[in-house]
């Protein structure tokens, strides 16, 4: 049970509207004049049993206790959450997340102020005159300067401090961002970027996390880097993908270098799909950001870095780590599915000794592009490595270069790559090709490893982010594979059958769920009910607050121009909603595979069972308010109602009508019910 069930299970829905207007009993609801619009006869029903209320009349809206408080004192879904957890005794969750929010908010507010001191510094400060002249010297424009937020960090011991002080920030909280440092010996701050180019560090959202800041001459250390925040984790950071990904996704294809001017210097000469890792050592969670928008990674790697054993060792566990964990992903048409990746598709291209992207992009674009275009899957580099490493005519050597490579080759997962590999090495060393096979095959057994668990569904909150792990032995496909109907299969299929069996929370679930594992879905329906001449689907549809808020946020999502994705939707909203949020992506996952015909079918029945049900219940409460009209000599009430019924029987006719017409078009599994559905 939510919390917000447990609060709805403990609030009197009667007694608290009573409090705003006065209720009188109607059969077995509650009715008053609308305390939303102005009115004489009562159109305002409450009903008690299923905790919701409507107005029938002008205003013609509804909802539950949440709802009803949030319209009334103006409030967001937080405060009433409050206020009815403080009215009913239940315990809120503890405040910590919230907290947690809170104090993140004020360090991307810190973030963002300090990056506009730095480039106002940048631009305008006479300080910065050195600044300006080095990056003229590096070939960037006054232009991409701004685009990437450049700045200049004054050569001062408190000119952030003081600047962010007087714009009421406190130290210790700059000192949380890492903008500020304590020194023990004095006990003061002081500013961490001093005299230094300043670039900012952004999330995939866009919002600065951090800084890098560059010395303007040979001194060391050449870069100094926020240290870890709440925000800013090394490790995780993939500089320039807030502007990269679409490119990435674009393409299908990203590369990787490894610094903040590789990364300007590419996205100067529109080379657009480029990020840096900001320093060698590629990480898995590095890795992982990336993933989301391509498998195909290309590393542009220093000459030495690539020649290393250890860089190349790591980037393989990084991509076998890649190739376990299965993840939910939508395709680009919107479709989430649950993939068990193929390993990252590695590619290397080192780059010529001594050059870094920047120069060789500034000096002439189209060898860049050659560079690429020549990149190495990492098998042939490896294999490269591996000749120039040991002593091929040698025992030991072949034994050694054989333990190197079989590993690899064992992972691939084309046979006919794995056999095109085999037949090189075996020309490399001078063994027969069974031989080698045999090897690859134990190496293969080795690195098999038994199925990790799926996760239960309560470790599936708000810090897995939906990223689930699937058993490993089963085929890539979409899911699900398991066995027989699951439940939710079989829910759905009731659903689709009969709907009398269903609670509307249930219809209202479905119809959410199906939203978030396509929401190109939301426009098909949009454009399907004008077709059919349906109301079309609206926040107004869903009776669950939270089902309410996630449809709203969703449907902004869709309206706005951001691509889909569901971590950044997650993002969008409120954290209250997010643990809801993994329990229909949940239900999407073990969401039968279908047809996208017999996906939208179903979700237009859902829609229209979803209205039939609110119809009905409508169409009762307004029997009795006529009746109570009819008795009181009514005449205008009379009138309201009886037109309003009226509609309300055009509008249950209209929808079977719909329905029946859709169940003469067959679509997989509806036939099977075609008789029951209508009943
Ligand atoms: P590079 O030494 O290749 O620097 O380090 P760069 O990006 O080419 O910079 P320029 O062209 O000399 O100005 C690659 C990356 O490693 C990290 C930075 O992220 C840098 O961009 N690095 C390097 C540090 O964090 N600290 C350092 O002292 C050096
Ligand atoms: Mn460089």
């Amino acid at each position: 049970m939510s919390v917000t069930d447990e609060i709805k299970a403990r609030v009197d829905i009667v007694d608290f509207i009573s409090r705003y207007v006065p209720l009188q009993r109607a059969g077995r609801s509650f009715k008053a004049c609308c305390p939303f619009h102005q009115e004489r006869t009562p159109s305002f029903v409450v009903f008690p049993e299923s905790g919701a209320w409507h107005c029938f009349g002008a205003c013609s809206i509804g909802g539950d206790v949440f709802s009803f408080l949030m319209q009334k004192e103006n409030m967001d879904f937080r405060d009433a959450l409050q206020t009815l957890a403080q009215e009913s005794g239940v315990q809120l969750p503890e405040k910590t997340e919230d907290d947690n929010i809170q104090e993140r908010n004020l360090l991307y507010e810190l973030n963002a102020q300090a990056a506009l001191f730095f480039s106002n510094q940048l631009h305008r400060g006479q300080q910065a005159q050195p600044a300006r002249d080095y990056l003229q010297r590096r070939g960037i424009s006054a232009q991409v300067a701004k685009q990437f937020q450049l700045g200049f960090a004054p050569n001062s011991w408190d000119a952030l401090r003081n600047h962010l002080e007087q714009a009421g920030y406190t130290p210790h909280s700059l000192h949380r961002a890492d903008l500020l440092k304590h020194s023990e010996e004095r006990n003061s701050f002081y500013d961490t970027f001093r005299n230094r180019l300043t670039i900012p560090i952004y999330d995939r959202q866009g919002r600065v996390i951090g800084f890098g800041g560059r010395v303007l001459d040979d001194s060391l250390p050449k870069y100094l880097n926020t240290a870890e925040t709440a925000l800013f984790h090394k490790s995780r950071v993939v500089y320039g993908l807030e502007r990269a990904y679409k490119a990435i996704r674009q393409v299908d294809s990203v590369v990787i270098v490894e610094g903040y001017m590789d990364v300007i210097a590419a996205h100067q000469f529109g080379f657009e799909n480029v990020v840096a890792c900001l320093g060698i050592a590629l990480t898995e969670g590095q890795l992982r950001q990336i993933q989301r928008y391509t498998d195909n990674f290309i590393l542009a790697l220093d000459a030495d870095a690539a020649g290393q054993q250890a860089t190349l060792r790591g980037l393989n566990q990084a991509r076998q780590a890649l190739k376990r964990k299965a993840k939910p992903v939508l395709t680009p048409t919107g479709r989430l599915q649950v993939e068990r990746r193929l390993g990252a598709n590695l590619r290397i291209t080192p780059l010529p000794e001594g050059r870094d992207p920047d120069e060789i992009i500034r000096q002439d674009p189209n060898a860049w592009q050659d560079l690429i275009h020549s990149a190495l899957p990492l098998v042939d580099y490896y294999v490269g490595i591996v000749t120039n490493q040991y002593d091929l005519h040698s025992a030991q050597g072949k034994g050694e270069a054989v333990a190197e490579l079989t590993p690899l080759i064992a992972e691939l997962s084309d046979e006919i790559e794995r056999q095109h590999y085999i037949q090189q090495l075996s020309r490399l060393v001078h063994i027969d090709e069974l031989t080698i096979g045999q090897r690859v095959q134990a190496a293969a057994r080795a690195l098999r490893r038994p199925p990790e668990k799926v996760v239960s569904r309560a470790t599936v909150g708000r810090d897995s982010r939906h990223r689930r792990r699937f058993t490993q032995q089963s085929p890539p496909s979409t899911v699900p594979l398991a066995g027989g109907p699951t439940n939710v299969e079989a829910g759905l299929v009731s659903a689709l059958g009969q709907t009398a069996s269903m609670s509307e929370t249930k219809l209202e679930n479905f119809l959410l769920a199906h939203l978030i594992y396509d929401p190109n879905l939301l426009v098909w329906l949009a454009k399907m009910t004008q077709e059919l001449e349906i109301a079309p689907l609206r926040s107004q549809d869903f009776q669950q607050i939270e089902y309410r808020e996630i449809f709203e946020t969703l449907r902004r999502f869709i309206a706005s121009d951001e691509l889909w994705d569901i971590e950044v939707f997650q993002d969008a909203l409120s954290p209250d909603f997010h643990l809801i949020l993994s329990h229909l992506m949940t239900q999407t996952l073990t969401m039968p595979e279908r047809e996208p015909a017999a996906i939208q079918d179903a979700l237009l029945k859902l829609l229209i069972r979803l209205r039939r049900a609110r119809l009905r219940e409508n169409l009762y409460a307004m029997q009795f308010l006529l009746r109570d009209a009819q008795e009181n000599h009514n005449r205008e009430a009379i009138l309201e109602f009886s037109a309003n019924i009226n509609a309300n029987r055009r509008d249950r006719h209209h929808l079977e009508r719909v329905l029946v017409r859709r169940n003469q078009i067959s679509y997989g599994v509806t036939h099977v019910e075609s008789g029951a559905v209508i009943a």
